[in-house]
């Protein structure tokens, strides 16, 4: 026998699931082909393990309980396991790998997989048995992270990559035609992303417009030209945490035929799921959230078959794939990720609250917070806000350089979503070398600072940036 094979999952394991507990969550398809037979449905995705979750369902509801936002977001249907379930769970013993029963995801490290004989290798081609066969078109363990994150997206397929650039660069490559493709792009998009869309993507003969992230008017005329091909936008934005009623936006596209991907990395698949909002697309640098710890750089997107299949096809030939340690380092990290943004979301909003009242801060940008322009549409399609907040310091550069310095917990770090709390000032970090106009236009002031929430005890946190403040 082969040391890799792709097996049913135990009959045993799903008898022994009373019809209560069958009835409650549907157990699994009992395909031999089990990998490639993959509902997008968390439920399907979960296979013989749904049983598990009549332990977890009252923990979980005690959570919900006590959720610190007041989100009108659509709630998990109850006959859908929850995130917490899902990031634990889906993807995984669908098929024990490499003959293991091991209950984590082996690493399969292998480049190359081997056929028995030339009829096992025409089966596969012919698409008669499932196997992988190079690893740049794929590898089982990056085929659980992937299945992991559509069951998180209720996406029908996900294609992860080498970071989170990589995954934008293979969706536009893939999906706007040269010469006559138009791309569609807001004002404040991750600024990496605007900058191919706006230097490389117009070499390649790709029109390219800059709209307002809430100019709907705007946007409908330019719609009406009936030539756009793609919106692209992030929803949260960094640093100022702008959303975009990614409905509307998907119902107007939609209408004139434009294909919608948001970036939605800033808000996490456990606060935000931009498919069941219409997005055609969704990805994210799973280096933030995702992975969840600083030390893996990835990126995912998630979308239809068809879609995903259109990228996959240009991801081939780029060869962003990612390594099957770092996939394996996702999937350990993705485990505890609803654990995490529920932290993360937790202090970010109690930070908010705490600092929109502090007489040495002018103005916190927080979705989160009820005087935020962009409350309303935060609470129509978030279940909570992120770990991300922004805020203007009544000072000035050097000013908050000091307050930046005296803080003890925080790294002074770029990137965000991990255990550690970050902080930055954009105007010496992300934006540093910009001119004063660069930085007026994105609205970067001297006095901003970012912070990446953790998840270091909030009052910790809160002691440490009260002083600090002291410092000024
Ligand atoms: C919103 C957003 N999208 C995409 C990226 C690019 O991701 P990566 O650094 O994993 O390539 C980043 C990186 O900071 C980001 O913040």
């Amino acid at each position: 026998l082969p040391l890799y094979k792709v097996m049913a999952p135990s009959s045993s394991l799903v008898k022994k699931a009373s019809p209560t507990k069958q009835r409650r969550l549907p157990r699994a398809r009992r395909s031999s082909q089990h990998i490639t037979a993959l509902s997008p449905q968390p439920e399907a995705l979960l296979g013989a393990t749904l049983h598990w979750v009549d332990h977890i369902v009252p923990v979980l509801q005690e959570q919900e309980d006590a959720v610190v936002a007041t989100s009108t977001a659509p709630k998990t249907n109850r006959a859908t396991p929850s995130d917490e379930t899902v990031v634990v769970h889906a993807g995984e013993k669908v098929g024990s790998m490499a003959g293991t029963d091991s209950i984590t995801t082996p690493i399969v490290s292998g480049t190359t997989h081997w056929f028995k004989n030339s009829d096992d290798l025409i089966a596969f081609k012919e698409g008669r048995r499932h196997s992988f066969e190079y690893g740049r078109y794929g590898n089982p363990t990056v085929k659980v992270l992937e299945d992991k994150i559509s069951a998180l997206e209720r996406a029908e397929s996900t294609l992860v990559t080498s970071s989170g650039m990589n995954a934008i660069v293979a969706t536009l490559l893939a999906l706007v035609p040269p010469s006559a493709g138009h791309v569609v792009t807001t004002t404040e998009c991750y600024s990496e992303a605007r900058a191919f869309i706006r230097d490389k993507l117009s070499r390649l003969g790709i029109k390219v417009t800059f709209v307002e992230l809430n100019d709907t008017e705007t946007l409908k005329a330019v719609l009406d030209k009936g030539d756009v091909t793609l919106y692209y936008t992030d929803s949260p934005t960094n640093p100022h945490l702008k959303c975009i009623d990614i409905k509307l936006v998907a119902e107007l596209c939609h209408h004139k035929g434009a294909l919608v991907c948001i970036d939605s990395t800033l808000a996490s698949p456990i606060n935000q799921k931009p498919l069941t909002l219409g997005a055609d697309i969704v990805v994210h640098s799973a280096t933030k959230y995702i992975a969840g710890h600083h030390d893996v750089i990835a990126g995912c997107i998630s979308g239809s078959d068809a879609l995903i299949s259109r990228i996959r096809v240009w991801h081939h030939d780029i060869g962003g794939t990612i390594s099957p340690d770092a996939a394996y380092m996702i999937i350990r990290g993705l485990k505890t990720m609803a654990l995490r943004v529920d932290t993360q979301n937790r202090t970010a909003l109690r930070m908010a609250r705490l600092l929109e009242n502090h007489p040495m801060i002018e103005r916190v940008y927080y979705p989160g917070l009820t005087t935020s322009p962009w409350h309303h549409i935060a609470k129509s399609q978030m279940t909570g806000s992120g770990g991300i907040i922004s805020f203007e310091v009544a000072s000035d550069l050097h000013g908050v350089m000091r307050f930046i310095d005296a803080l003890e917990i925080p790294f002074i770090a770029m990137s965000l979503g991990g255990c550690e709390s970050l902080v930055q000032q954009p105007a010496v970090m992300s934006f540093w070398g910009q001119s004063g106009e660069e930085k007026a236009n994105n609205g970067i002031k001297d006095n901003l600072v970012r912070f990446s929430f953790g998840i270091e005890k909030f009052e910790d946190l809160k002691d440490d940036v009260l002083q600090a403040l002291k410092k000024i």
